[in-house]
């Protein structure tokens, strides 16, 4: 079993995780692609889906999926995404894909965040996967300049403009002990838009693959 294996096997188990008729959140990613596949399906089943991305909403409506849009819905009982890392509370860091400000977004409205990994993102501390953020461009070198300050190293992601029209920094050297203290403090920077680390709205549900199987964490 390789990495794309485990990916696909744990998509496949969050299915069990969806009610009939309901509407279902849902992030972007390699392993969401898995899971979007799966929804194929129980495509008759699901009411609609609320996509966090141009890139989700694509395939989505490409096997023929209802997308919603999340301020035409009045309860929106889970969001399934995955995750650059997560660590033992269940604290994320997220936005590889760029889109992590409309997955922050989605994920808050959801009564339940179930994430799904394969065993490769479960880290004892965040802060190896170089942490992104959404920063509005004129901001860019004041915000670069502020997480100097706490010893990061903002390295601007070439060539990508994020669907609200920001750029991203990804920052290095960040070893992430208070997730909550620092989503807040980099949230309060201005220009930040979004800070790729999900403490407060953290997942209450976690299905792991690893070679074993798949493991079910609850909060
Ligand atoms: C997208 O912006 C991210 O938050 C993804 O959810 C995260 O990067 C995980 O992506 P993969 O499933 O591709 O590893």
């Amino acid at each position: 079993m390789n990495q794309n294996s485990l990916k696909k096997a744990v998509s496949q188990a969050a299915i069990d995780f969806i009610k009939t008729n309901s509407v279902i959140g849902i992030g972007t990613g390699s392993t969401i692609g898995y899971l979007i596949n799966a929804l194929g399906s129980i495509k008759h089943q699901i009411k609609g889906v609320v996509s966090s991305s141009k890139q989700s909403t694509k395939k989505l409506r490409k096997i023929g999926i209802n997308i919603l849009d999340l301020n035409e819905i009045d309860y929106l009982p889970i969001y399934i995404d995955s995750a650059d890392e997560i660590d033992s509370q269940m604290c994320m860091i997220k936005g590889g894909g760029a889109a992590l400000t409309h997955e922050k977004i989605i994920a808050s409205v959801a009564d339940k965040f179930i994430c799904i990994i394969d065993i490769s993102k479960k880290v004892k501390t965040l802060g190896t996967f170089p942490l992104p953020i959404e920063v509005i461009p004129i901001a860019r070198n004041f915000v670069t300049y502020e997480l100097e300050k706490i010893g990061g190293i903002a390295k601007y992601r070439q060539n990508v403009i994020t669907e609200n029209g920001n750029i991203i920094l990804d920052i290095h050297n960040l070893l992430i002990s208070n997730p909550i203290l620092l989503e807040q403090y980099i949230n309060s920077i201005p220009g930040v838009v979004t800070v790729g680390i999900f403490a407060s709205r953290r997942a209450d549900i976690l299905l792991v693959g690893n070679y074993n199987g798949i493991d079910i964490i609850v909060k």
